[in-house]
């Protein structure tokens, strides 16, 4: 017996000796239970849950399955387990999800930043780069204004001004962040406080974008797509998030339909929006940019799964022939 298999061993007795369960244990039957209550995801789920209960990373409940566990965080890993086994996503139980490198606080207040919106933020990085970037910048040239509609818990502004701030463009640059949910916009503040961005973002309550702004160079909006009708297909997780975040009415295209209509008034002339939408409303976007008034285009781009997803919309004179 290795010095590995000792420690394990003489752990476990331990463990047994005390009725305390092992990390091991608990792993076993929270899995096998969360797999009966549905989860695909069952074996992650747990080592999370488990995580959180006795305080430590993923990889600490990997490395120690012999270890016992505690009354309190057993108790602790019993609650959360059944909160998931009545469908609760594990980011809300957990407060906590992983968007963009960095890590948002997310609860029912907002929808959980999905790893797909990550394109948005990368295309609208490289964007304002460009932007900075390309063409010389006197002294006094205003900042680009850019705003994020729909901003949930403020994960596409607050990725937006890190990656920004790490460039050192964060200066030159004003950010807009909106949403119509008061709550929402809540969350998106106490995230921006935590990301040290909350001097870098405004924050404001409105219905997509007040007529009252001066035009943006860059609009970006990840905003409700999902057509009504199919909402209550979802799985069960989705019932947790806020409807307001998922529901864009009949064709799922209701809320998005309006934004588009906005932008001619609220567009830069040579002004950029990236918008996310479903992996089949593409065809669609498309013909709603084609009926605006004015000559657009819209260019729609697969996600890091293959999917189109993003809805790159311009005036034809905007449009740039050069790679950005
Ligand atoms: C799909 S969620 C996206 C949240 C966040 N941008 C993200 O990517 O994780 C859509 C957000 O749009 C907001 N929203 C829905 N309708 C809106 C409207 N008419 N005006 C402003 N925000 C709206 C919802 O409250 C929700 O926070």
């Amino acid at each position: 017996m290795g010095p590995r298999s000792e420690r394990h061993a003489r752990a476990t007795a331990v463990a047994a000796a005390i009725d305390m369960a092992t990390v091991g244990e608990l792993l076993t039957s929270g899995t096998a239970r969360l797999r009966k209550a549905g989860s695909e995801s069952a074996r992650l789920d747990a080592e999370l849950l488990l995580g959180l209960a006795i305080g430590a990373e993923r990889t600490a409940v990997l490395a120690h399955s012999e270890a016992p566990v505690g009354a309190d965080a057993a108790a602790a890993y019993e609650r959360a387990v059944v909160r998931r086994e009545a469908g609760e996503p594990v980011a809300y139980i957990r407060g906590l999800k992983e968007f963009y490198g960095l890590a948002f606080g997310v609860d029912a207040r907002a929808l959980i930043p999905r790893p797909e919106t990550e394109l948005l933020v990368t295309e609208a990085e490289r964007e304002v780069a460009w932007r900075l970037t390309s063409a010389p910048r006197p002294a006094g040239t205003p900042r680009l204004r850019v705003v994020d509609v729909g901003t949930g818990s403020g994960a596409i502004a607050i990725a937006l001004a890190t990656l920004l701030r790490r460039r050192r463009m964060l200066a030159e640059v004003s950010i807009l962040a909106l949403d119509c949910s008061a709550d929402a916009l809540r969350l998106a503040r106490e995230n921006a406080v935590g990301h040290a961005v909350a001097d870098e973002i405004v924050f404001g309550e409105a219905d997509l974008l007040p007529a009252t702004e001066p035009r943006f160079d860059l609009i970006l909006a990840n905003l409700p797509y999902i057509p009504s009708a199919e909402i209550d297909r979802l799985p069960v997780a989705a019932s947790f998030e806020p409807r307001l975040a998922l529901d864009g009415g009949p064709d799922g295209l209701a809320v998005v339909r309006r934004l588009l209509g906005v932008l001619p008034a609220a567009l830069t002339e040579d002004g950029t929006a990236l918008l996310e939408i479903g992996f089949d409303q593409g065809p669609a976007a498309e013909v709603e940019v084609a009926a605006l008034p004015g000559r657009w285009t819209c260019r729609i781009q697969a996600d890091l799964s293959g999917l189109p997803r993003l809805a790159t919309v311009e005036r034809r004179s905007a449009q740039r022939s050069e790679a950005r």
